[in-house]
């Protein structure tokens, strides 16, 4: 490996997604050719309102093609060559769609919100795509309804990192709209705790708006915690004083987490803990390093804080040394950034998702929305939940708010249609 390609592969390429540089690019020339820059000095220049139209026209052109690319790379899924699609020829790193994404329709939907037409400065973000591609998703979603179980992740997506979910949480009453509506709801979450009291305590607003809800009590049930990405299974209870109850693994594993062995577990935990702390005395970290049944990591010493390099460095050499190991081959696992600490978990949340979609009686990905913060390739622990289901990547819970809002009016404009 060169250096040059080292520092590219370092810098970059874990930190972008390919899928949103590739539209952003396709973007980029509508955006070149008819915004009008000049128009601030030049009033001959034609109006805002026309040079909006003609890009927004544009725009939308280029995302209809890209859903009909997308339409083309499932049609492939489904003979089994998504390895020859078009899609994957121009953007490698694309995994399999569960629908397809209404990708022109929800351009005009984050158009007239966002006005990324009427912008002659700034071209089409990164922000501007993903929040595109969310609506997208949701729209498809909705339309092929109904929406059989969404699935959030914790800290960033229903509260602010290393907060608890409060009373106050606006994201409170649309989740009971969620519930109310027929949906399932999972909380799949990389805090691993094995008692229930502790999950209780990060998710005390929602427990106690359910318990109180007018909801009858088997939807009540329809809610359950998937803890350590993977590993602690826990379902509402309403005799329970915490409010949850624990499911016995052999509940809600799936038959191939059976096969996960003890010693195998134990093996990639030791490893995983040596890295650490090689790259804590290596890097001169202020950190403490928690042991837990399923995981380990690093949480800084009270009063520190560590910066992005450092977690990313630290996440980058354990997930390589991991992904080099014998047994980091056999057991799936997740090393993430988890914005001031560094966690390795047993298993991922592709396994915490599909764990909730058994529980429930065999939910299909393509009926599943999974919501979550953390989409990079590496360093990230959202992200293999794109193998379980169809996802939306939130930047706070603010948007986690906006989405659930959106998936609300789009589906009372989808019963409108349907009466
Ligand atoms: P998430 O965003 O809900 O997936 O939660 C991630 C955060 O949970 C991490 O950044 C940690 O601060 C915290 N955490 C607590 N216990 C664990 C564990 O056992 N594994 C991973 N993260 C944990
Ligand atoms: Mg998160």
């Amino acid at each position: 490996m060169t250096t040059r390609y080292r520092v590219e592969y370092a810098l970059k390429t874990h930190r972008r997604d390919q899928l949103i540089e590739w539209i952003k690019g396709l973007l980029a020339v509508p955006f070149v050719l008819h915004s009008q820059p000049t128009a601030v000095w030049e009033p001959t220049v034609e109006s805002v309102d026309h040079m909006a139209m003609t890009a927004q026209r544009r725009y939308a052109e280029i995302m209809r093609d890209v859903e009909e690319i997308v339409n083309d790379h499932i049609a492939h899924q489904k003979a089994g060559t998504q390895n020859r699609s078009k899609l994957k020829l121009l953007v490698p790193s694309v995994a399999n769609f569960f629908t397809p994404l209404a990708l022109h329709d929800a351009f005009i939907w984050q158009d007239q919100r966002r006005f990324i037409s009427y912008r002659r400065f700034v071209p089409p973000s990164f922000n501007d795509i993903r929040l595109v591609l969310n609506t997208a998703q949701v729209m498809s979603l909705v339309r092929s309804g109904p929406l059989e179980l969404v699935t959030f992740d914790g800290d960033v997506t229903l509260y602010d990192d290393g907060q608890s979910l409060s009373p106050d949480n606006p994201v409170i009453p649309r989740i009971l709209r969620l519930m109310r509506t027929g949906s399932k709801i999972g909380i799949v979450t990389a805090a691993g705790y094995t008692e229930a009291r502790r999950y209780y305590e990060r998710l005390y607003g929602l427990l106690d708006a359910i318990y109180t809800s007018a909801l009858p009590d088997s939807t009540k049930e329809n809610l359950v915690v998937l803890g350590g990405e993977s590993n602690f299974c826990f379902k509402y209870a309403g005799d329970s004083p915490d409010l949850l109850k624990l499911v016995p693994r052999q509940e809600w594993l799936l038959k191939e987490m059976v096969l996960w062995e003890e010693s195998d577990i134990t093996e990639l935990l030791d490893i995983a803990e040596a890295s650490l702390r090689d790259t804590v005395k290596n890097m001169r970290m202020e950190a403490i390093l928690v042991r837990k049944e399923r995981a380990v990591g690093i949480i800084p010493k009270p009063g520190y804080k560590f910066c992005r390099e450092t977690l990313e460095e630290t996440v980058l050499i354990t997930q390589k040394i991991l992904e080099l190991s014998e047994v980091g081959r056999r057991l799936p696992f997740c090393a993430f950034n988890g914005g001031n600490d560094v966690f390795v978990d047993i298993g991922d949340k592709s396994w915490g998702v599909l764990a909730c979609q058994r529980f429930f009686d065999g939910i299909e990905g393509g009926k599943t929305l999974h919501i979550g913060d953390q989409f990079l390739s590496a360093g990230a622990n959202d992200f293999k939940a794109r193998l379980a289901c169809t996802t939306a990547w939130i930047a706070n819970p603010a948007e986690t708010v906006q989405l659930l809002d959106e998936i609300a009016e789009l589906d009372e404009i989808q019963q409108r249609k349907t009466r």
